[in-house]
């Protein structure tokens, strides 16, 4: 056992209690975060006169090697202490003496740990923003390529009017555009610094919060100290917006499995993006599609884990908190990973563009289009709807498309049809005419993916 309190004890800790109450295991993971802000915090600290400058050069020095021995091996971050921060002030006086004593001088582990996590935090905002990115740039690839790619469109699972897969995909587009203002946002609402506001009172030391604050690259410091080290929100904002973010792939990793399925044969999941079957030779299975919607679940659970471990701490910093770094670690390595791993499959995968566009024409999709052709003619839309109703009826007993009844079988059911019918229900008419911006038409996609491009050119960094 290696803990930086004991002074007021009596007994040793309990061997079950101190493994319980230990943390390293897991907060290890916010060893860089610890050594940048200890160095913040002393360089801070000489400026206010309240450490030397050799104290201060002693600190930085040590803390320095104890990264760079972490960081080349040397150096092993051992579970016999209670904490990260524990590991590197013990760490420090080992190897400096008594200046290491006054590292902690000003400071608590309440607001050492409440910075430690929100620079990490901060880290993996723009890691997830960076995977947003290239796979924001995926799909803007199948855009451009796909603008004449004709596919039918859905409602309920049922064929509905025809569409194209740069159509298509410039939906998920907008999605994840939508995943990436989100994390500005939340970045930008975290980026102040609590570092300063000790357990909770702040300090009688003339700390300069502001000026450790710009050490760090926030963008000042937090403005109540209570709040400061009882605040997880930025956590909560973070899960949810990759709860979102996983809710996105997961709609996409449906569509694909059902892509993908022998029925449909719209996509070919690559190879080397698939798995097979033990037992069925023939099987290749859309394994990553469906592990990303299955690991949902997961982040969504370590959103829910921190809403309910926080609503009911009392002001100030409490030892549940320490429970919002698992789960918190967990989802965001499963996020990174899941868009990773679906940009990947979605840059190999195969698009049977010809079996999308047959399955568009097999599928009524032009119904609509056919009823508008009649009211373009006079009739009103109600009667039109139901002519076309029956024209599909006798179109499902022939086994035929609409546009591949002859103009008198046409005519027998309204007079109304002309030879201009064909032109005017076709596939690319049906698309080509829906120009109102957002539709699918060339015109209005070219704009969009346009506007989209600047998009991805305007960002610059967080
Ligand atoms: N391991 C703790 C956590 O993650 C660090 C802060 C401990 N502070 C305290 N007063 N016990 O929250």
């Amino acid at each position: 056992m290696a803990q930086l309190w004991g002074g007021r004890f009596t007994k040793e800790t309990d061997q079950l209690v101190y493994d319980f109450n230990a943390s390293i295991s897991f907060d290890k993971r916010l060893f860089a975060q610890d050594i940048e802000g200890s160095i913040a915090h002393v360089v801070m600290l000489e400026k206010q006169g309240i450490l030397t400058c050799e104290e201060k050069d002693a600190i930085v020095k040590g803390l320095t090697s104890i990264r760079s021995d972490v960081e080349e091996g040397k150096l092993n971050i051992s579970h016999e202490y209670e904490d990260i921060h524990s590991f590197v002030e013990a760490n420090l006086i080992d190897r400096i003496g008594d200046a290491g004593k006054k590292l902690h001088t000003g400071r608590s582990r309440n607001d050492q740990v409440a910075l430690d996590m929100k620079l990490y935090v901060r880290n993996e905002v723009v890691a997830v923003t960076e995977e947003l990115i290239d796979l924001l740039e995926s799909l803007l690839a199948v855009m451009e390529n796909n603008l004449n790619t004709y596919m039918p469109g859905f409602t309920h699972l049922q064929k509905a009017q025809p569409t194209t897969l740069s159509h298509h995909m410039g939906a998920y587009f907008e999605m994840f555009k939508r995943d990436v203002l989100r994390m500005q946002d939340v970045y930008k609402r975290m980026n102040y610094c609590p570092l300063g506001s000790g357990a909770f009172a702040g300090t009688t030391y003339p700390l300069d919060r502001a000026y450790s604050a710009s050490l760090l690259g926030f963008e000042g410091p937090t403005l109540n100290s209570m709040d400061s080290v009882a605040d997880r929100d930025y956590v909560i904002e973070f899960l949810s917006a990759l709860s979102i973010v996983m809710m996105h792939l997961s709609r996409f990793s449906e569509e694909v499995i059902i892509w993908n399925s022998n029925e449909y044969r719209f996509v070919e999941i690559d190879d080397a993006f698939s798995t097979g079957s033990s037992i069925m030779p023939q099987k290749k299975n859309p394994d990553i599609a469906e592990l990303v919607r299955g690991k949902t679940g997961r982040v969504y659970g370590a959103l829910v884990s921190i809403l309910t471990t926080m609503k009911g701490i009392p002001l100030a910093y409490n030892k549940d908190m320490q429970e919002d770094k698992e789960v918190t670690f967990d989802a965001i390595d499963t996020v990174k990973d899941c868009l990773h791993l679906f940009n990947g499959m979605l840059k190999t995968m195969k698009f049977n563009t010809n079996i999308m566009e047959t399955s568009a024409m097999r599928g009524f999709t032009n119904a609509t289009d056919a009823a508008d052709y009649l009211v373009n003619r006079g009739v009103p839309f109600r009667d039109a709807h139901g002519i076309i109703g029956q024209l599909v009826l006798y179109c499902i007993d022939k086994g035929k498309a609409i546009d591949e009844l002859s103009i008198e079988e046409l005519q027998a059911i309204s007079p109304v049809f002309e030879n201009d019918v064909y032109e005017a229900i076709s596939l690319k008419t049906c698309v080509e005419k829906r120009l109102t911006i957002g539709a699918p038409g060339q015109k209005v996609m070219e704009e969009v993916i346009k506007m989209n491009k600047e998009f991805l050119n305007s960002l610059g960094q967080m």
